[in-house]
Parts: C-alpha cells; sequence; structure tokens
C-alpha cells in the first residue's frame, strides 16, 4: 500500500504554566494523502490550531512523529527545518499581512526570506496576483483591500515558493458566508490546479462539506472520528461530531 504523505504519530502537545499542567494534544494519529483536503473540526478549545502550529513546527510537539514525505520533521536541524517550512504555505483567520508593506510587497516577502532575485520575486508576486484575481490592487495598502482581498492577498503570499502543503487556521471565519463561497472556490483551485495538499480548521461543518474530502473531529485534544466528509457529514458517529452537526442544524433552522 502507498506511504501516506504526511503522517501524524503518536503526537502530543502538553503545556506548562504555573505548575499546572495541561495537555493540549492527546496522542494524535492522522494520516494524509497527497492532494487530500482534510478538515479539522472541533470546538473552541479542542486543539485545532495546537496541532496545525505543530505541522509546521511553530510550536514543538512535547512527542510524537510528524512524518512528512518520509521524513520526520521533528528530527530537522534548524536549518533544515528553515528550508523545508518553504514547502508549507499557511493563512489565518485574521490575514497576517504586514501593514507598512503594499500588496506586492507581501507577496514578495517569502521570497525575499528565500532570496529569490529581486526581479524574479516581482514577476512571480505579479503572476500570483493575477492568478488570484487581484492584478489590479499590486500597490495598494492591506487596509485598502476588504477582508476577502486581504485573503486573497494571503493565499497569494502563501503560494509563493510553491508549497506542497497549504494549512489554513478559520480561514474564512472573519469572512461574510458570499466571501467565504469564493475563497472557498479560491483554495479549491489551488488544491486541483496547484495539486496542493491541504489541512483546513474549521468549526464549520458547512466550509468542510463545500471543500473536503476527508475530516477528522478533534474534541479535548483526541481524534474521535475520522473519515470521507460525506460520512462523517450523514452519519457522524461520535458525540462531539453530533453535537457539531446539531448546532449547525439549530443554526441553519433559526436562521429560516
Ligand atoms: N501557549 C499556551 N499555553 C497554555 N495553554 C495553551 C496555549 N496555547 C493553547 N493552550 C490551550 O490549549 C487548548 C487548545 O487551544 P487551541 O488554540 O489549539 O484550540 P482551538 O481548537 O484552536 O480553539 P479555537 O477554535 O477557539 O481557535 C486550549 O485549552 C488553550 O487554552
Ligand atoms: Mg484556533
Amino acid at each position: 500500500m502507498q506511504k501516506p504523505f504526511i503522517s501524524i504519530e503518536n503526537l502530543c502537545k502538553h503545556y506548562h504554566s504555573d505548575e499546572r499542567h495541561f495537555c493540549a494534544l492527546d496522542n494524535v494519529n492522522l494520516s494524509i494523502n497527497q492532494g487530500d483536503v482534510l478538515g479539522i473540526i472541533g470546538q473552541s478549545g479542542a486543539g485545532k490550531s495546537t496541532l496545525i502550529h505543530c505541522l509546521n513546527l511553530l510550536e514543538r510537539p512535547t512527542s510524537g512523529k510528524i512524518i512528512i514525505d518520509n521524513e520526520d520533521i521533528t528530527q530537522f536541524s534548524d536549518a533544515k527545518l528553515r528550508n523545508f517550512r518553504h514547502n508549507i504555505g499557511m493563512i489565518f483567520q485574521n490575514f497576517a499581512l504586514f501593514q507598512q508593506r503594499n500588496i506586492l510587497s507581501n507577496v514578495m516577502f517569502p521570497l525575499e526570506l528565500a532570496k529569490t532575485p529581486k526581479e524574479q520575486a516581482k514577476k512571480r508576486a505579479e503572476e500570483l496576483l493575477e492568478w488570484v484575481g487581484l492584478k489590479d490592487k499590486a500597490m495598494r495598502y492591506p487596509s485598502q483591500l476588504s477582508g476577502g482581498q486581504q485573503q486573497r492577498v494571503a493565499i497569494a503570499r502563501a503560494l509563493a515558493n510553491s508549497p506542497k502543503i497549504m494549512l489554513c487556521d478559520e480561514a474564512t471565519s472573519a469572512l461574510d458566508s458570499i466571501t467565504t463561497y469564493s475563497i472557498l472556490n479560491l483554495l479549491k483551485k489551488v488544491n486541483i490546479e496547484l495539486g496542493v495538499t491541504m489541512i483546513l480548521i474549521t468549526h464549520s461543518f458547512s466550509v468542510a462539506a463545500q471543500i473536503c474530502n476527508k475530516v477528522a473531529v478533534l474534541d479535548k485534544g483526541k481524534i474521535v472520528e475520522t473519515g470521507d466528509v460525506s460520512e462523517v457529514l450523514t452519519s457522524p458517529k461520535s458525540n462531539a461530531a453530533q453535537t457539531l452537526l446539531s448546532a449547525a442544524g439549530n443554526i441553519i433552522t433559526q436562521a429560516n
């Protein structure tokens, strides 16, 4: 059988503060194939962001392995890790753009870090801005753009070094439903046209249903259910998935 592209094995993350000890990730195991769009769903505090931060080692796991393309990245030296991070793009709920830089310069930033020659970086950033539909906004500043446009810039920036993996932490939570739809379509295009494997955190089953092929449900630091998105949506087995789904149903019923 083909090995998974990403394999998370017995991953634990403990936080210590003021002599208190908190287990944010409890023996997490997950397999992700190349080209998958995996949704990680769970309530607030379930450990979703902690998990995604461990995946590019923004947070150091307490124990366990993260094997990507047959290599355990938790064993990488700092230099190897810096290089490896070019393979991973990340986008956030609050867009995290540099306010003092214009849009073009935001997209050029990761290319500067990778020491790409300036002219080449500019050309690449311009192409990416065109690809996300913002060619005419290159000289604007983040504050002059709508939320949806800022997230498009963040996606262009995340793609600058042609990553194989994209991590999205609540990428559409700050957007209205029509803008959410258009950003999810853009992320779908990243997955299909560029072949980028995606791990997407969301509170929302409706976001997962629009874009993910697989989902994993996280509850109090544990994976309590995984499966194809259609399977988990139609017959959730865990209490956590059932609670999230019924909450989504209540919101829809109340809205009608
Ligand atoms: N640096 C830290 N020190 C101590 N506890 C932390 C730290 N970071 C996160 N936690 C705790 O770990 C748990 C998981 O946090 P995390 O941010 O991963 O949740 P989440 O699922 O992303 O929640 P949300 O949906 O609200 O973003 C929470 O209880 C949080 O308080
Ligand atoms: Mg979070």
